[in-house]
């Protein structure tokens, strides 16, 4: 009886608590989802943690601890009222849209640890405020339009791990208390607009196990210390960094770069260099009285004492006066180095306005008339602008088979009369460095393989600011066509041996592309999805675009990540460590091949489930009207799940998936 009115005293205040947080619920959803497209579930009248509304998971107390959104497609913003939550201790907002700044009342979520708000297209400040969430273990950034500077106070974050703010716009130096974050394991503060040097206290963070600063304005010493990262430590793309030789890549550093960490860091070890050399050295002024003449008489020692001490005060002034001036001359160089930076910048940004940057083709011939110019692939076909517009008859309407953000693809049919897609890939597009696009480029134009969609060759035109990829022509179109039939599109139900098929085509491309041999080495394709699987005449599948994410500028790379989040087809690891492996091909794989048997682009959590129960009637796409191999059908959904496993290593390799398939079917 005792323990039951325990129980009740502790549920009843919990539960009024619970209340009050749906209508903080409420206030977030109509901020991040103003359209209320996504985030319908959340119900003023249901309990959110009942399990109903969608990525939000309680504590024991019944208060909301986590809100897990990535990839769900929001547009909205993220808003103050969030600081309602007070117990919530992971906010997971990555892969979205969302805009305006970061509300500095989130650093009233002291339970927070971890802060995941990268690939967005956040604005303003990082608010100093943060530096108070003693909690934080996690701080995501990337990726966004960040501007200001790092705000000192983060280096009072004592549990931190992580802090990855890559690809903003941050200015301003990097503050020398990150060198107080002891447990910090990750720090990336690369692609920013960062300027003056490497703090030297980054030295002391002993658990530090990777540090990026690459492709900021940073100069001046590099802390030698942080070699033992070894190439975990990426300085590359910066303004004016020095080093010892340890640095192979860095320039030695000067008297004035000491100077510099000197000034900034009165505490710090001298590094080793030559400073002292230079210095003119106070004792040759006073060589006279040593000589042998002056040391006989002592009338002469007397006039040689009364010159000694004139000697010695004229030796000073001259001495204190060189020091001055020494110092005045620093100092100047100091000031003129700390404009350049500003004006450097400036002059790139004029230069980038001016549209000469990106892939550095040459922008001032316009008319498509004057150019013609293209790089040829030198093993395959070559092709020349005149051939490109002919085959599209000069790109028109109806030839355009598709446009994405990046890209459009024509029909076309060639002089030997072979029908072909023609990709076009803005030069704004690509990699900045041309030869290294050109040469990727290249690169793909080897791949070949029965379920690949073959580049036969490629061109850039310079006077259309554009690359033209031509691979051969699937005339089905691509499997996204096949799914979500309605009724009347009968002929876009895929029969089942279709589908097996497919399944299959699909399977042996991977492991083409994953295969490393004498031949060709491995690679990963990094953004499968429906789209990319096209299919021929004779229903067989072609994967298209194997690679080509690795060529793009980042900003179009992260937009394609965010479809593909919000589409499911990105592997829970890549938003933990931000890296592609053929693991991550794979989870996109099984998603595809769950996809096929359900006929369904949305594989929703009751997919999956039904797949895992082999409970074929719950999943299998009743547009196949139950003609379909149930042993066929256990297998390849057995194979989709697996392939989908939160965790990398138990899902199949796809020469795994190659020999499950060809053992059954
Ligand atoms: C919140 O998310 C973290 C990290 O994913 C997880 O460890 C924790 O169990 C989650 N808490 C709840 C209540 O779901
Ligand atoms: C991000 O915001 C900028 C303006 O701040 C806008 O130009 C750009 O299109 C936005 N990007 C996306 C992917 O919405
Ligand atoms: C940051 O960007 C915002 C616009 O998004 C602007 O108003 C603000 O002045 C910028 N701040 C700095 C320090 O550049
Ligand atoms: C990184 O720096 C290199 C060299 O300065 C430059 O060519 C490249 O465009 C930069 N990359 C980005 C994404 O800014
Ligand atoms: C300092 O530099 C000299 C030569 O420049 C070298 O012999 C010596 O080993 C260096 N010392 C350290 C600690 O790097």
């Amino acid at each position: 009886m005792l323990s039951f009115i325990f129980f009740f005293l502790l549920i009843l205040p919990n539960s009024c608590y619970a209340n009050a947080e749906v209508n903080v619920l409420m206030e977030i959803k109509a901020s991040l989802d103003p359209e209320n497209k996504h985030l319908t579930s959340w119900s003023e009248t249901a309990d959110p943690c009942g399990g109903s509304f969608l990525g939000v998971a309680c504590n024991q107390y019944l208060k909301v601890a986590n809100i897990s959104l990535q990839g769900k497609g929001l547009t909205g913003k993220l808003p103050p009222a969030i600081s309602g939550l007070k117990c919530l201790s992971g906010l997971y907002l990555h892969y979205n849209l969302l805009t305006g700044e970061i509300p500095k009342e989130i650093s009233a979520l002291t339970e927070l640890s971890e802060l995941y708000l990268n690939v967005n297209n956040l604005t303003g400040e990082i608010p100093q405020e943060i530096g108070n969430m003693a909690n934080l273990e996690v701080i995501e950034l990337c990726c966004n339009q960040l501007n200001g500077s790092i705000p000192p106070e983060l280096g009072s974050l004592k549990k931190l791990n992580v802090l990855a703010l890559q690809h903003n716009r941050l200015t301003g130096e990097i503050p020398r208390t990150l060198g107080g974050l002891v447990t910090l394991k990750r720090l990336d503060l690369s692609f920013n607009q960062l300027l003056g040097p490497i703090p030297v206290a980054m030295v002391k963070v002993s658990r530090l196990e990777f540090f990026d600063v690459q492709n900021n304005t940073l100069s001046g010493f590099v802390p030698t210390g942080l070699k033992r990262l070894k190439d975990r430590f990426s300085y590359k793309n910066n303004r004016d960094l020095c080093g010892a030789s340890a640095f192979a890549e860095l320039r030695p550093c000067t008297e004035l770069d000491v100077a510099m960490i000197n000034q900034l860091e009165p505490f710090t070890p001298a590094p080793n260099t030559t400073i002292s050399e230079n210095i003119p050295q106070s004792a040759n002024v006073l060589p006279r009285c040593q000589q042998p003449h002056c040391t006989n008489s002592s009338n002469l020692r007397r006039v040689g004492v009364i010159a000694g001490i004139v000697a010695v005060i004229a030796a000073l002034t001259v001495t204190a006066f060189i020091a001055v001036f020494i110092h005045r001359r620093r100092k100047q160089k100091i000031w003129s180095k700390s404009e350049t930076p500003e004006h450097r910048f400036s002059m790139q940004e004029s230069a980038k306005k001016s549209g000469d940057s990106a892939c550095a083709w040459d922008p001032t011939q316009k008319s498509p008339k004057n150019c013609g110019f293209c790089i040829e692939s030198q093993s395959l076909q070559s092709f020349n602008l005149e051939e490109i517009e002919s085959a599209t008859r000069y790109f028109s309407d109806a030839n355009l088979l598709g446009r994405s953000k990046f890209s459009a693809v024509y029909k076309g049919v060639l002089r030997d009369r072979s029908v072909v897609a023609i990709k076009s890939v803005s030069v704004t597009s690509c990699k900045a460095d041309e030869a290294e696009f050109t040469k990727g480029l290249s690169m793909l134009t080897s791949l070949k393989h029965e379920n690949l969609a073959r580049l036969r060759g490629f061109c850039c035109s310079k006077g259309r600011g554009e690359c033209f990829l031509v691979y051969d022509f699937a005339s089905k179109g691509n499997l996204s066509e096949y799914v979500d039939v309605e009724d009347g599109r009968s002929s876009h139900v895929l029969d089942w041996p279709k589908r097996v098929t497919i399944i299959n085509g699909i399977a042996k491309g991977l492991a083409y592309l994953h295969r490393s041999d004498t031949e060709k080495s491995g690679m990963i394709h990094r953004n499968i999805s429906m789209e990319k699987i096209l299919i021929d005449q004779q229903y067989n599948p072609l994967i298209t675009d194997a690679g080509l994410l690795k060529l793009l500028a980042d900003d179009i790379v992260f937009s394609a990540l965010k479809v593909s989040a919000a589409l499911g087809y990105m592997a829970p690891e890549y938003i933990t460590t931000g890296k592609f492996t053929e693991k991550s091909d794979v989870y996109a794989f099984g998603v595809v091949v769950l996809q096929i048997l359900s006929g369904k682009s949305n594989i929703t959590g009751s997919i999956r489930a039904a797949a895992a129960d082999r409970r074929f009637n719950d999943f299998i796409d009743e547009n196949l009207e139950g003609k379909y191999s149930e042993s066929e059908a256990d297998k390849l959904a057995k194979i989709g799940v697996i392939c989908v496993d939160e965790v990398p290593e138990n899902r199949l390799t796809m020469e795994a998936v190659i020999l499950e398939l060809t053992n059954s079917i």
